[in-house]
């Protein structure tokens, strides 16, 4: 009784105030965009220097900054040592961190291990692709060269291109000031969805800017001609949309094309990685439901003096609690941060159950080839740990899902659970069969002993990365600046942390 009396009154302010956002915090804000009287920051292309943007938005841009406040980096394989058994063959088995701030995306991109130590502008090992929810540089070049153009060649091709981080120009139009969606891709995964673009209005957008970057992607590889005859490989960016967002939705797109981003190098399964769904995977949950945008959150309306304007320190809502929850809702802030602890505290549980599950079925697999199963034995059992592992990484791979989306988490991540016991339950009778009983996985509870399972040379990483920041990395930066397409300046102070430094 007493619950549902709180959840009515709840509804009831809330319903309130979303009219209230609708009108005149809104409306604040677009007079304070209307005193601006919409200045053009270029008047072609896009501004991809935020210091730029600075000129015309000192609010907007201060608040952008301290998105470098968010500077402290934790190493998830650490956190987590199944990881790297369950990533074993795949790089993110060498380094993977949590997100942080926008600030951070172009230095965390140089610093993982993942984008590994190229030695010039065609060396490997990862494809242009791998830049484009970096930087507002990215639709900048996609103008100038052709998003075609854009996705063929290495990473390296585009070290001294890519040097703002996420920023004004990926999210607002440098003309008009409106915002924009700067990436075709999305348009064509949203029209696959079933979603007329054209009839977008303001309000999508407000999410939708998002979505950009927060979506499950994969590269297509296709062979392109250039417009001088010369053939080229293209790794595009896709949208998998065309069934649904829900987790076993997308597993169908994959699984219809036969598609795998790498093979498992204990298991042999033919896996796959799940990028970063908050926007699907948002959708769903109550808010996304009840029609609110990531910026309802995540970009709270803000008062200074008699200015009001957009927060755009993108970060945790919790942060700043009074401009975000408690606009909706009236529970005290010590009610909503523990309520947020139990939702954590439900989906670290059963994640650890399905993690721990599935390490062993790759582990117990990987035994099973080596005293001599056969492909026909295996082929059920890696169909199991594929989906599992999908299952599990698709719904914790956008780190707010279990606040965004809980029920859907917990839906997903049992069926992760499950595929895991299925897959060594079928295991167990396989190892059986060539002479293995009761067989003990080994050892993975520290980083160091998962990443030694999976084959890593961390060492060797670590040196050839540095040899990179040192040379190829420094040329990059001198002939930005060089090309008037980094300022120094904007980089002060910042501090340059990785899983291996210290
Ligand atoms: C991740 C996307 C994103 C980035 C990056 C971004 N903005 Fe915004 N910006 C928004 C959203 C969302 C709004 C709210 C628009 C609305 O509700 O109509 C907004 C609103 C604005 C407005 C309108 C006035 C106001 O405060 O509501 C200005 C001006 C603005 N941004 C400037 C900037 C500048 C300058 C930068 C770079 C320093 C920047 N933005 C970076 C998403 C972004
Ligand atoms: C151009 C791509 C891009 C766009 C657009 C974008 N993001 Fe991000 N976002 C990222 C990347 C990449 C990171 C991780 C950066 C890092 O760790 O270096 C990130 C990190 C975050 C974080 C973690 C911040 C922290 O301090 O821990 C949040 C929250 C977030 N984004 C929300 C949003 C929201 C909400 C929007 C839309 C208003 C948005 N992002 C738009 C790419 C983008
Ligand atoms: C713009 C309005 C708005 C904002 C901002 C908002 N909410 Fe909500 N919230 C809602 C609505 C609408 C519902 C659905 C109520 C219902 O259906 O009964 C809801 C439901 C909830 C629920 C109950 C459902 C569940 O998932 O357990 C919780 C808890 C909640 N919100 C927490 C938060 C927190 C924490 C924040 C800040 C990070 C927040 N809300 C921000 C409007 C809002
Ligand atoms: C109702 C409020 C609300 C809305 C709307 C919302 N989020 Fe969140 N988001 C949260 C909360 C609360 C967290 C957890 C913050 C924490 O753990 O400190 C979170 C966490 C995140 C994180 C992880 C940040 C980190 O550092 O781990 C990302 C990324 C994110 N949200 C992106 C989005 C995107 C993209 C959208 C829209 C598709 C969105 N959010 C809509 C409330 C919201």
């Amino acid at each position: 009784m007493k619950t549902s009396k709180k959840l009515l009154r709840c509804t009831l302010v809330t319903i309130a105030s979303l009219t209230l956002l609708s009108s005149p915090i809104h409306a604040g804000a677009a007079d304070q965009k209307g005193d601006i009287k919409n200045p053009v920051v270029k008047e072609k292309g896009v501004e991809a220097k935020n210091e730029e943007w600075a000129k015309h938005y000192p609010r907007q841009y201060n608040s952008w900054k301290e998105t470098s406040k968010s500077e402290s980096l934790d190493d998830m394989l650490k956190k987590k040592p199944q990881l790297p058994v369950l990533w074993a063959g795949y790089g993110f088995a060498k380094d993977y961190n949590a997100p942080r701030g926008h600030f951070y995306a172009i230095q965390d991109n140089v610093n993982t291990l993942r984008t590994g130590a190229p030695v010039s502008p065609i060396t490997g090992p990862m494809p242009t692709a791998c830049w484009t929810c970096k930087s507002p540089d990215v639709p900048r070049l996609m103008q100038e060269v052709g998003e075609k153009e854009y996705f063929t060649g290495k990473w390296a091709k585009y070290g001294s291109e890519v040097v703002n981080p996420i920023g004004c120009g990926d999210c607002h139009d440098s003309k008009t000031g409106e915002l924009t969606l700067t990436r075709d891709y999305l348009k064509r995964g949203l029209e696959a969805s079933g979603v007329d673009v054209a009839k977008l209005n303001k309000d999508d957008m407000r999410s939708l800017v998002c979505a950009q970057c927060h979506s499950e992607y994969y590269f297509k590889k296709s062979e392109e001609t250039d417009s001088k005859g010369e053939k080229k490989v293209a790794m595009t960016v896709i949208f998998p949309w065309d069934n649904g967002f829900k987790g076993e939705d997308v597993e169908a797109y994959y699984d219809a094309l036969n598609f795998s981003d790498w093979t498992h190098a204990i298991s042999k399964a033919p896996m796959l990685k799940a990028q970063h769904p908050d926007y699907e995977v948002f959708v769903g949950g109550v808010h996304g439901r009840r029609g609110l945008s990531c910026a309802d959150c995540h970009m709270p309306t803000k008062k200074d003096g008699d200015a009001v304007f957009t927060e755009h320190k993108v970060g945790s809502p919790l942060d700043n609690i009074e401009n975000t929850c408690l606009t909706c809702h009236s529970e005290s802030e010590k009610e909503f941060k523990d309520h947020l602890a139990i939702k954590l505290q439900r989906k670290e549980e059963l994640m650890d159950l399905a993690m721990n599950g599935l390490a062993r079925a790759h582990l117990e697999a990987g035994k099973a080839w080596e005293v001599g199963a056969t492909a026909e034995e295996m082929k059920d059992i890696l169909q199991d740990i594929r989906h599992g592992q999908w299952r599990w990484d698709y719904s914790i791979a956008g780190h707010g899902a279990f606040f965004h989306n809980p029920e859907e988490v917990l839906r997903l991540l049992a069926q992760a659970g499950d595929k895991a016991q299925q897959a060594r339950v079928k295991l167990a009778a396989v190892l059986a069969k060539h002479g293995v009983i009761g067989y003990q996985v080994p050892d993975f509870s520290t980083k160091e002993k998962a990443q030694a399972l999976a084959g890593i040379n961390m060492e060797k990483e670590v040196a050839e990365k540095l040899a990179f920041k040192a040379a190829l990395v420094q040329e990059w930066n001198k002939e930005a600046v060089a090309k008037g397409r980094l300022n120094m300046d904007s980089r002060k102070g910042m501090s340059d942390r990785s899983s291996y430094s210290k």
